[in-house]
């Protein structure tokens, strides 16, 4: 079970860098403004296919300039897009992406063709890792939990953005990866510690690997029932923007290869490194840049 699949959204992101975040109802200027390409999908298997090379994605785009912006940008990686739909009406999903001088950023999506995205897209998956996010229909997702048994499948689930999903069929994903705000947003508690949460999480889904991650502050997860933590890293920041992206992509990719603390430690550390280059997908590093940043 070698073969990952990404399905997921593809965006053009348009990143405006200001001095500093505005305030609600501000009027601010930027610095300057830049485009590449983005969408937790497309991010995610960028970072995957830096670290595993038998990567598909799948998913939807507009037929426009954003399209053909991003299908040149996917011709030079390894990723097999022989899946993707091209949408003859929605335009290609955007984000509208604010970055400070601290890389703190504030991200506004338009789904546009990510959420036609339909059950029937998506060929039959067997054997696979197959990984989602929530910026695609639910139907998508909860099908491919109905499938997982069947077919043989193991399931990431990246639950971003928040969606409300009935907390039962969450219990059949292999590994449920959520930020802070995620984490609080599912357990519906907003004062709650993070260990506390992942606790409650876990006795919902025992045979779940669940992982919370803290931005700077590092990782904290589970492993059968047990929980564990594990330090950022200090790093030059630059853009937060797709470090979560890197976590999880790599995560993914390195899954089925080592021991699941290994994997964590060098995800943690590749969306460490993610975070000193501007972009979501400039920084994501390679197996090698990730042992040498280690000094493994
Ligand atoms: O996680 C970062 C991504 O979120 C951006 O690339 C943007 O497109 C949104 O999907």
């Amino acid at each position: 079970m070698n073969k990952t699949v990404i399905i997921g959204s593809i965006n053009l992101d348009r990143i405006y860098r200001v001095n500093a975040l505005p305030l609600k109802g501000e009027t601010i200027n930027a610095k300057s403004k830049e485009l590449f390409p983005g969408g937790k999908g497309f991010n995610q298997a960028v970072a995957v296919s830096k670290v595993n090379d038998n990567v598909k994605l799948i998913g939807r785009m507009g037929k426009d300039g954003s399209g053909e912006y991003i299908n040149r940008v996917l011709k030079d990686t390894p990723i097999n897009t022989e899946d993707i739909a091209i949408d003859e009406l929605a335009p290609t999903g955007e984000a509208i992406i604010l970055v400070d001088d601290h890389g703190n950023n504030m991200i506004t999506v338009v789904n546009g063709a990510n959420m036609n995205l339909s059950v029937s897209d998506i060929p039959l998956i067997k054997n696979s890792v197959v990984l989602m996010q929530l910026e695609i229909p639910i139907s998508i997702v909860m099908n491919q939990i109905e499938n997982k048994i069947k077919y043989n499948n193991r399931l990431v689930i990246n639950f971003a953005p928040f969606r409300k999903m009935e907390m039962e069929k969450l219990r059949l994903i292999d590994v449920l990866i959520l930020n802070e705000i995620e984490a609080q947003q599912l357990i519906n508690s907003f004062n709650m510690p993070f260990e506390e949460i992942l606790i409650q999480l876990s006795r919902k889904m025992p045979s779940t690997n669940i992982i919370i991650t803290l931005g700077a502050k590092g990782v904290i997860y589970t492993d059968q029932g047990e929980v564990y933590s594990i330090e950022g890293h200090d790093v030059t920041t630059v853009d937060t923007t797709g470090a979560g992206d890197t976590f999880v992509g790599v995560l993914t990719g390195l899954i089925n290869q080592m021991s699941f603390h290994k994997v964590i430690k060098y995800s943690n550390a590749a969306a460490a490194i993610s975070t000193t280059k501007v972009g979501a997908q400039s920084g994501m590093p390679s197996l090698e840049e990730i042992l040498f940043f280690l000094g493994e």
